[in-house]
């Protein structure tokens, strides 16, 4: 489904999975879309992420169910093995929760990060023509009443109606569309993260089970540690994260190194399973988890700049929905531009800032709970009814079609939002949508 041309152009920030989508997202509502990116050439980085199925009903309707193709390959599978839980010290699995049955129209997508980004930025470019521009550090925003943009490294200005700014949770955005420096915040946890091939694993007779029957999924919960352990593709890539108490020195990066003895002086009394695999990880990532107060509002004040995916609301690991929610901010700024039009950009970010606002911050508060869930188990309870210690799958997250969600909800937000139109000349203000309502007598 392509919609005919909005008239609307569209600046993207970022070429993470929250720009991309949201390009993406604004291409099949028939915006003129460009984004603009600092990164020189695409890389593969990063290692696990989750796409819940909320995020999976977004994939299947590009190319219709094409771009699931291609990713699927990637991702865990894990429909057969489920998720194992374990007692940390003990190693006794207490409780092994099944997968949900697989959907066709909503998978559930969780693989390494840089393979599946590249896959969507590809598509993005390929595919869809989308305009990338790689090496563009964007320094300065600026709007008025009727436009929008950003300045370019080299001096160079960029004008449309709208800049969306995905420039993740480092954002550069985020103090200049709002006007103050936004602090983080240490959460008081950090991660130990790793991906490698298994090579080593299947030498060694205590971890070559993960690897030898197709993919596997384990967790190791102690008090205020966890410790993720998953095979992919077969078995063939291994991959853990170790959430841990930290409470120093903030530093958000995917690429800060971590040290194996550190992590094994935590296991120290752990199940030695734990100790097999990490001994094994050629080298790891240490990611401090920042927090930040849910930001008092992601659009600028003129209206234009909206703020979209961890530049507006960073998400701990532990809700397995940063990316999910990044992409849902896509979905959503892409109907509200269509459906107000063009004269209507700022009652149109409004309207989806009013969409997604209270959603986003549920789903944030899901990564502390479930943390505290793990980190502060009361075993005896686990005993009496294993399934309390289980991630958290709930409905109203995973269940959810942001694209009809915000089709249902735009007019009854957009109405308090919308410009009065004149009655009378002022028709270049009304959008397309109005226009032709109108014309119904
Ligand atoms: C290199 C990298 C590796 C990651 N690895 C993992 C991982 O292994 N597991 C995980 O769960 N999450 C990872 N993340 C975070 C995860 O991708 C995001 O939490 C989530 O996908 C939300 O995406 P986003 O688009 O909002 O932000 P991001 O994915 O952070 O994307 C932001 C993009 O904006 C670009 N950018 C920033 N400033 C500017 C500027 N001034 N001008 C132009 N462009 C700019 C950045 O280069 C980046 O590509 C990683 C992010 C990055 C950038
Ligand atoms: C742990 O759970 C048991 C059984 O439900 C309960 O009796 C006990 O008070 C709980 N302990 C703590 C510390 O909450
Ligand atoms: C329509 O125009 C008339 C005359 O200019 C004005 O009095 C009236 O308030 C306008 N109505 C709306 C809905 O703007």
């Amino acid at each position: 489904m392509y919609t005919s041309n909005s008239g609307i152009k569209v600046i993207v920030v970022g070429a993470g999975f929250g720009g991309l989508t949201a390009a993406i997202e604004c291409h099949r509502q028939g915006h003129n879309v460009e984004i603009y990116e600092s990164f020189p050439e695409l890389k593969v980085l990063g290692d696990i992420i989750s796409f819940g199925s909320n995020a999976g009903r977004i994939f299947h309707r590009w190319g219709n169910g094409d771009v699931v193709a291609r990713l699927r390959p990637m991702c865990i599978d894990i429909q057969n093995y489920g998720f194992r839980i374990h007692k940390w010290d003990t190693g006794e699995v207490v409780y092994h929760q099944k997968r949900e049955p697989p959907s066709a129209d909503a998978p559930v997508l969780n693989g390494h990060r840089g393979e599946l980004h590249e896959v969507i930025f590809n598509y993005a470019r390929d595919d869809l023509g989308i305009p990338i521009h790689l090496g563009q550090r964007v320094l300065e925003y600026f709007e008025d009443e009727d436009s929008a943009g950003i300045v370019l490294k080299d001096g160079q200005k960029i004008v449309g109606d709208v800049v969306i700014a995905a420039d993740g949770v480092r954002s550069k955005a985020r103090e200049l569309v709002l006007g103050y420096v936004d602090k983080p915040k240490s959460s008081g946890y950090a991660v130990w993260r790793a991906w490698f091939s298994n090579k080593d694993m299947i030498a060694d007779p205590q971890t070559k089970e993960f690897c030898e029957n197709g993919d596997t999924f384990n967790g190791w919960i102690g008090p205020d540690v966890h410790f993720l352990f998953s095979t992919i593709k077969g078995g063939k890539d291994c991959c853990w994260v170790l959430t841990h108490k930290d409470d120093h020195d903030i530093d958000e990066s995917w690429s800060f190194p971590g040290k194996i003895e550190e992590v094994l002086e935590v296991l120290k009394d752990w199940d030695p399973v734990c100790k097999a695999i990490v001994e094994k990880t050629p080298a790891l990532v240490d990611w401090k988890l920042v927090y930040r107060d849910p930001l008092p509002t992601w659009i600028s004040s003129k209206g234009r700049i909206s703020l979209l995916g961890d530049s507006a609301h960073p998400f701990l690991p532990t809700s397995a929905q940063g990316a999910t929610q990044a992409m849902e901010d896509g979905v959503s700024i892409a109907i509200c531009l269509k459906r107000a039009g063009k004269g209507q950009v700022p009652a149109a970010l409004k309207t989806h800032q009013e969409v997604r606002y209270d959603r986003v911050r549920a789903v944030q508060k899901t990564g502390e709970s479930t943390r505290d869930l793990w980190h502060k188990t009361n075993w005896s309870e686990v005993k009496e009814n294993p399934k309390s210690i289980g991630f958290p799958r709930e409905d109203w997250i995973h269940q959810f079609d942001c694209e009809k969600n915000t089709e249902d909800m735009f007019e009854g937000i957009f109405k308090s939002y919308a410009e009065p139109v004149g009655n009378g000349s002022e028709t270049s203000l009304l959008s397309a949508e109005t226009s032709r309502a109108a014309a119904v007598p």
